[in-house]
């Protein structure tokens, strides 16, 4: 939790301007798990009949209330379940597409109190929670006004930013002039401004800069080279090796602080910052808020060893989202920064898939650690088997994953890998799969077998080729769909180019 020094020190970097936890630890007074699922249990049952509130979330609420337990036990002092298994990126940045209004801040605000009394019985408590929350609350609060459409309530505002961005990125000037004179509220949120700026600095505009920061767009509020891990202007000039602008941000008041100094790697700076004030030394970034990044983390992401270990020397501590810190080393392929990690107790359980099972050392290290691709149920599939997020057929990474425990027996969705795979048209994993000894006619919880999940692929699958695969494997044709459909149905009835092929591979077989 970060102290009121430390705050001050890094306060330049924005984020939330209330104070972001209870005074004290909440968790026991409350009652403990099942208490703070029954005030969210509350909270939820409201929001899903306020007319108001609803539209800004999604269709289920399950998940929501999932998470919203997790990051309520966390916030009263209990275990970091929030931080484990859902964050990743702080509390401003996860609403910040939602259109916040501070009355609906106050909605939000009189359902939790509501919960909360129906709840609990202690008024001092329900008094001492809502005085924590209600200046959060409010902070959240991102919208003058009502959006006035409900329909523009969930991720409509960003829209407003998106040609601004884009001129920005471009250097267009005059067009970026134009939309600010004629729309006040472009540079009045904050974040949003930055990376405008971040935009423009990237590729080195000066007049745009200029611009953007003599509007008031302020020089120092960082934002997203990774979700989580922020960067100032300042330190993305540097990086980006712009040094006349480096040094054109400090004549504007840019700030070189220990977070910027640990990404670059800059030792010197480092030491002597953290002399001056050992607080920064587990200062967390306030532009993240509930996520704590602190130096060691940007010193980690900037791949340098010597900042980790003189940061370590001077009390760094892991903190709870450590598990970060070990996947990003592991995927630099930085077994020192693993080692130098691992020792000072990071933690290796939840690193879950990714492409540090491609390196047999640092995989060895890993596992040896705790580190299981099964982790979360189902991710292995979702990130190797499925195309989804335009990822290509990689039989290599899938080959790993298996090497490194992979469970064939996974379902995602109702389906396993080899159907995932078929009905992506990846041809290489299929053969994979296949060589492991995935059954070729596994049905899927419909019933349904990998042939009937291909002939569903995308007009740009090879799904000719996929068919024939599965057919040499021994795929029945047989098999119906749900809908009572044979392969050869499904086949005659298809709409692409390859269909008349498709067609008679099928009834070929
Ligand atoms: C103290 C105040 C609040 C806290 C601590 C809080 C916390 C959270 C957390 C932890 C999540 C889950 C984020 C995730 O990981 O996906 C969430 C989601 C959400 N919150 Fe809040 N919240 C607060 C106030 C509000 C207010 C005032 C509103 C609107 C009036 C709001 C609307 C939402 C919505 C719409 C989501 C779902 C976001 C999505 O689906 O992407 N929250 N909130």
């Amino acid at each position: 939790m970060i102290t009121n020094k430390q705050r001050n020190l890094v306060a330049h970097r924005g984020g939330l301007k209330a104070p972001l936890y209870p005074r004290g630890s909440l968790f026991e007074r409350v009652g403990g798990r099942d208490i703070v699922g029954e005030i969210i249990d509350g909270l939820y049952d409201r929001i899903e009949t306020d007319t108001h509130l609803r539209p800004m979330f999604v269709r289920s609420l399950e998940e929501e209330r999932k998470k919203q337990k997790a990051f309520f036990e966390e916030w009263m002092g209990g275990e970091p379940l929030y931080t484990y298994h859902y964050a990743y990126s702080g509390l401003l940045a996860r609403h910040s597409h939602i259109h916040i209004s501070g009355e609906s801040a106050n909605r939000w605000l009189s359902h939790m109190k509501a919960s909360l009394k129906a709840t609990l019985t202690n008024k001092d408590l329900i008094k001492e929670i809502t005085e924590a929350l209600r200046p959060l609350a409010q902070g959240l609060a991102n919208e003058p006004q009502d959006a006035g459409n409900p329909k523009h309530l969930r991720c409509h505002r960003v829209n407003r930013w998106r040609n601004p961005k884009e001129l920005a990125a471009k250097g267009n000037l005059q067009e970026l002039k134009v939309m600010i004179d004629s729309d006040p509220l472009l540079l009045s949120d904050r974040r949003q401004a930055a990376e405008l700026l971040q935009a423009a600095v990237r590729r080195d505009h000066r007049e745009m800069i200029t611009l953007l920061i003599d509007r008031g767009v302020d020089v120092n509020i960082p934002t997203g080279l990774e979700v989580d891990l922020l960067l100032t202007p300042h330190c993305l000039a540097i990086w980006k090796k712009h040094d006349q602008l480096s040094r054109y941000l400090e004549s504007r008041g840019a700030v070189y602080d220990i977070f910027s100094a640990s990404f670059l790697g800059d030792l010197a700076a480092v030491t002597t910052m953290c002399g001056s004030a050992p607080e920064l030394v587990n200062a967390s970034d306030p532009a993240c808020d509930f996520l704590a990044i602190t130096p060691l983390y940007h010193a980690v992401y900037g791949n340098h060893c010597s900042i980790v270990s003189y940061l370590f020397s001077s009390g760094a501590q892991v903190g709870p989202a450590s598990t970060r810190l070990v996947r990003r080393a592991a995927e630099n392929g930085n077994v020192e920064l693993v080692h130098i990690l691992l020792n000072k107790g990071a933690d290796a359980s939840r690193v879950g898939p990714g492409s540090w099972v491609k390196n047999r050392v640092i995989a060895d290290i890993l596992l040896e650690h705790g580190a299981d691709v099964n982790y979360p149920a189902g991710k292995w599939v979702w990130v190797s088997c499925t195309g989804n997020n335009s990822q290509r057929d990689n039989p290599e990474y899938l080959a790993e994953l298996l090497k490194c425990g992979a469970d064939t027996d996974t379902r995602l969705r109702g389906a396993l890998p080899v159907h995932h795979v078929a009905k992506a048209g990846h041809l290489g994993s299929l053969k994979v799969l296949l060589d492991k000894g995935a059954d070729v006619n596994a049905p899927s919880d419909s019933g349904e077998t990998p042939l009937l999940y291909a002939l569903k692929a995308g007009k740009r699958a090879a799904m000719n080729s996929i068919c024939q695969i599965l057919l040499a494997a021994g795929a029945d044709p047989t098999v119906k769909d749900a809908r009572g459909r044979s392969a050869q149905d499904i086949a005659r009835s298809l709409k692409r180019t390859d269909a008349r092929e498709i067609a008679e591979t099928i009834a070929g077989a």
